[in-house]
């Protein structure tokens, strides 16, 4: 959790070897709309990077294909887009696979 004065402004989930029993996983992560823009969810996902990283060399997430300010996000931080899932969570709705290589 990411917090300021005590108020919780963000939030990452993170699942040890939680894609494929192998590599790490980021279901969620979030950021409150008034705190957007500032880096806390960069840092937030450098935060789960870091822990991730003891037990995978690399980390899966998945990003709706509506959802293109996300996509941009990851992709400059060093995720690639690497397959889709047609509507895996939602009909209609492609989930896209973004990996990014730790070390
Ligand atoms: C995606 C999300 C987590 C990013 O969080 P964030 O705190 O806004 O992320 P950052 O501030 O680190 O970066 C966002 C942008 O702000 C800019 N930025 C970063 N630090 C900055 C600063 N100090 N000053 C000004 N701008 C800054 C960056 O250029 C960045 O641009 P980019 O998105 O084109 O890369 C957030 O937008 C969110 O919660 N979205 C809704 C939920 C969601 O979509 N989650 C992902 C589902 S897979």
């Amino acid at each position: 959790m990411a917090d300021e004065a005590g108020e919780v402004v963000g939030f990452v989930m993170c699942v040890e070897r939680g894609a494929w029993a192998r590599s790490g996983y980021i279901p969620l992560i979030g950021v409150a709309p008034t705190h957007k823009g500032k880096g806390i969810g960069l840092a937030l996902l450098q935060r789960a990077e870091s822990f991730l990283s003891h037990s995978s060399s690399d980390v899966f997430l998945l990003v709706s294909d509506f959802n293109t300010p996300a996509q941009r996000f990851y992709e400059r931080h060093g995720y690639t887009r690497v397959g889709a899932l047609p509507d895996y969570i939602l009909p209609g709705v492609t989930e896209y696979i973004y990996w990014k290589r730790l070390k």
